[in-house]
């Protein structure tokens, strides 16, 4: 049933299922509305009945005093018998036929004389055993001469509150007139509902094809994009409802998805560029050295030297690459509970060997446990003070420390050095950007220490940010929440 179901495209189900839904409720309503009417006509018809007869069967069965009050008239000489034809055709009229049942279901009398008059149907012993029982709201209907008809049983009591049963009084009426009425009220039912369905039907059929109108268009842009054409958007922006959000989200989606090739794009011909200048280096120096320069010594310790330079470089440029695309998958980063002072403490002995001849100063901060790994969270410090060494004159300060802010650990390497270039500090971020300031002592790097550090920073859920002012001093700064 479900595979049946699911072979229909989306727009047959909807429209399927909202006119379903449509009828059902309609239905519903519609068959509420006339049972309701049925039952306000039936029981009114039944309740003027009951309320014409009363009096006549209250003179022939009781007589009244001078104040008023009803009083029994069974008498030792009474006989239901004698009374039961006057009393039928008192309740009989043009409409309504009566018969006087006794005790035992035969009948006294029919009140029926004149043949315009309806016939009376056949007692029925079920209902009028329980009017017998003493029962006073026995209606139901049935059928006459194919006409359905009302048929109501008034027990006739020895008193007015007596238990003491004498007969049966069976008034009926047509209900055809009724009949008419109801039949009038359903055809309006139907027409309405008709009309509401196709009104209600073909709205949400215009509705739901023009929704997923829109969705068929962002499926051929998807296509297009699949095929590589970046650059589609879906332009919806007169749709304010879901369909607009949905196309809002996918465009930010493609957006961001054209953004990272592009910037994945530019990080490999940066990466090929950075590794292609060491090596023209190396074949530069290689060509000197075949062309016959092995005779002169000094000339082959020159370019040895030069080569092993390059050879550095290269092996550097690729542990930064490694890193970073290690920094890709969270399982390669181990977070353990550190001890911040304890992790200061190892590390600012190799801190100080990297830092050669400048001052080398940790200000420690409040015992405070990270989640971090100890290995990542070194090569970020090493970065950092690596940098401050290559911008820093001998002798200079670099100072390092931690201290708590809220939720947070702030961890900072500051320097006294050349500082950076004010519209170079939104750049040294981004993979491969050196600012104005990085050819410093011809030991050139290739832009990606900071890259790495912010990458190692945002793989510990933290930032990093910095601040310089030029011929002063940086500090870079990053913080890891608190566990
Ligand atoms: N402490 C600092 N003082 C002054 N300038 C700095 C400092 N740290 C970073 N910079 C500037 O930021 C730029 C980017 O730094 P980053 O570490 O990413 O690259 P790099 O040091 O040039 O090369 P690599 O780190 O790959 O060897 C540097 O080129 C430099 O201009
Ligand atoms: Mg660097």
């Amino acid at each position: 049933m479900l595979k049946i179901w699911n072979k229909f495209s989306l727009r047959a189900r909807l429209s399927l299922l909202y006119v379903g839904l449509l009828t059902l409720s309609i239905c519903v309503v519609g068959i509420h509305s006339y049972w309701n009417v049925w039952h306000l006509l039936f029981y009114n018809t039944a309740n003027h009945l009951r309320a014409q007869a009363k009096p006549v069967i209250e003179h022939w069965l009781y007589s009244k005093s001078d104040q008023g009050k009803v009083l029994p008239s069974v008498s030792e000489s009474f006989s239901l018998a004698k009374i039961a034809k006057p009393l039928a055709y008192d309740l009989t009229s043009r409409n309504t036929v009566a018969i006087i049942l006794d005790k035992n279901g035969k009948i006294l009398a029919t009140g029926k004389r004149l043949p315009e008059e309806p016939l009376p149907p056949s007692p029925n012993s079920y209902y009028y055993s329980r009017a017998l029982a003493g029962e006073n709201e026995v209606n139901y209907q049935t059928v006459v001469n194919n006409e359905p008809t009302l048929v109501l049983l008034i027990p006739l009591r020895a008193t007015p509150v007596s238990r003491k049963i004498l007969g049966v009084a069976q008034i009926s009426t047509s209900l055809s007139p009724i009949s008419q009425i109801l039949f009038k009220h359903g055809m309006m039912l139907i027409l309405v509902a008709a009309i509401t369905l196709m009104a209600g039907g073909g709205l949400g059929f215009i509705l739901i094809s023009s929704a997923l109108k829109n969705l068929r268009k962002m499926v051929n842009i998807c296509q297009d994009i699949s095929k590589g054409d970046l650059s589609q958007r879906v332009n919806f922006s007169y749709y304010h409802d879901e369909i607009g959000m949905l196309a809002g989200a996918f465009n930010n989606m493609v957006a961001r998805i054209e953004a990272i090739f592009e910037s994945q794009r530019r990080f490999v011909a940066n990466a090929a560029h950075e590794l292609r200048t060491p090596l023209t280096a190396l074949q530069g120096s290689l060509e000197v050295l075949l062309r016959g320069s092995q005779d002169d010594p000094s000339a082959v310790a020159k370019l040895s030297r030069g080569m092993y330079q390059e050879v550095t470089r290269l092996i550097r440029l690729c542990e930064q690459l490694l890193g970073l695309s290690r920094l890709d998958s969270s399982s390669n980063i181990q977070k353990k509970l550190l001890n911040l002072n304890e992790f200061f403490d190892d590390f600012i002995q190799q801190a100080k060997l990297l830092a050669l001849d400048r001052n080398v100063v940790l200000k420690k901060g409040p015992f405070v446990y990270v989640k971090a790994d100890a290995n990542i969270l070194s090569q970020i410090l090493f970065n950092l003070i690596y940098n401050a060494v290559q911008h820093t004159e001998e002798g200079g300060n670099i100072i390092l420390g931690w201290r708590l802010v809220p939720d947070e650990v702030e961890i900072w390497v500051s320097d006294d050095g050349e500082g950076i270039a004010p519209e170079d500090i939104p750049h040294i971020f981004e993979p491969f950007y050196q600012g104005k300031s990085s050819d410093r002592k011809g030991n050139k790097g290739a832009g990606l220490g900071l890259s790495l550090v912010k990458a190692m920073v945002e793989a510990h859920s933290g930032y990093v940010e910095a601040k310089s002012q030029l011929g002063k001093g940086t500090t870079i700064k990053f913080n890891l929440p608190l566990t």
